[in-house]
């Protein structure tokens, strides 16, 4: 592994130190999680912005805190309200993370202490040091994907930052750089210098306040850092969701399974599926003996042909999904029940009830443009 930082010119104030300055003028301070800073408000907007950027988290988050102003307001919650609230930003393990850790806090009492918090449901090492940091002050060290990518062209780190021995290099970095006083400060700023100065692919040299000493500057090599392993395309996954519609022309959400893709949101049901032929938009050629097996679980009968409503494309960290949705008109018979895992809809009823359900963001956006007399 190669070095880790220039020789510190002569004069040169500390990283922190130079970084803090800049913070003081530059960082963002009217993040809504800043005021007031509590473990609770904190610990919230850090699994929010585990995958999601903070312009996108800002206006979740302050609905989030409107309807659920206190731990024991989550706590006492039923999951379903926070999948609705959770609804379209994605990654929906976070929210049922986040529940879970809500009931055992209002059980326990929150924790204080970095090995507490990395013991709860969703809260892995840079959470953690994020929240000691933010909401107590603490000396920890964070190492996000924005700080990873400051920490790689600071020091000059050339090995693919996916790697475990980079990694730990990495951190190494950042904890040597960590001041021992202002951690919450130096905390925001360091993530702060990594979104608007230090981004990936038009850094700011001319406005960053540890250009002087930054390897990856001085070397010519800002655009090249950090560096990763060559990617791997991602599979295609095609799928199929069916929305079955009964004489009254109600139709049928289900909730997902707990754990997998979209778990425990409301979604049309989906029918396993053989490949479908794109050049042939308005048949289904999802499996009919597929769709009927599925039909009848519920002992519904088809009364006709599926028709393509809709398609679109979703992605996913592993693979690209590739959807359809295809209307099948059903005999339902006496079977047409609501229940903790069903509901049925008059299309009239959606503006009212879609705001309340945790849908995922394709199936909410086909939703509503068949609510508004568009999704055919
Ligand atoms: N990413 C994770 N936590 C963050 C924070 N507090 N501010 C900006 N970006 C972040």
């Amino acid at each position: 592994m190669q070095t880790y930082s220039m020789a510190a010119a002569p004069g040169l104030p500390a990283f922190s130190e130079r970084l803090l300055a800049w913070f003081d003028v530059h960082g963002r301070h009217n993040l809504p999680w800043q005021h007031p800073r509590t473990a609770y408000r904190v610990w919230v907007s850090e699994v929010m912005l585990q995958q999601t950027q903070v312009v996108t988290v800002i206006d979740y988050f302050n609905r989030f805190m409107a309807r659920f102003p206190k731990l024991d307001d989550l706590a006492a919650a039923p999951l379903d309200d926070v999948l609705a609230l959770w609804s379209g930003l994605g990654y929906y393990a976070r929210a049922r993370n986040l529940h879970a850790a809500a009931r055992v806090m209002a059980a326990q009492g929150i924790p204080d202490t970095l090995a507490h918090w990395l013991a709860l449901p969703g809260v892995g090492a840079s959470t953690a040091a994020a929240i000691m940091a933010q909401a107590f002050d603490a000396p920890a060290t964070i190492l996000d994907g924005n700080v990873k990518r400051v920490m790689a062209r600071h020091a000059g780190i050339e090995t693919p930052i996916e790697q475990a021995a980079t990694i730990q290099a990495l951190y190494y970095v950042a904890k040597r750089h960590t001041p021992s006083t202002r951690l919450a400060d130096y905390t925001q700023a360091i993530m702060d210098l990594g979104a608007t100065v230090c981004t990936r692919s038009q850094a700011n040299c001319a406005g960053c306040p540890v250009s002087q000493d930054c390897v990856a500057r001085v070397t010519d090599q800002v655009a090249l850092l950090p560096a990763r392993r060559a990617r791997k395309p991602i599979p295609t996954r095609q799928a199929v969701f069916l929305q079955l519609e009964d004489d009254a022309g109600r139709f049928m959400l289900i909730r997902r399974p707990p754990s997998g893709i979209w778990g425990g949101l409301w979604c049309l049901p989906e029918c396993p599926s053989k490949a479908f032929d794109e050049h042939a938009p308005s048949r289904s050629l999802g499996s009919v003996a597929a769709r009927e097996a599925m039909l009848s679980q519920w002992s519904f009968t088809a009364k006709s042909d599926a028709l393509q409503v809709a398609a679109f494309e979703h992605r996913f960290t592993h693979y690209q999904l590739r959807a359809r949705i295809e209307r099948v008109c059903v005999a339902t018979g006496d079977n047409r029940q609501d229940n903790q895992d069903i509901r049925w809809f008059y299309h009239d009823e959606l503006p009212h009830a879609l705001p309340g359900l945790g849908l995922p963001q394709p199936i909410a956006r086909f939703l509503i443009e068949y609510a508004a007399g568009k999704g055919g």
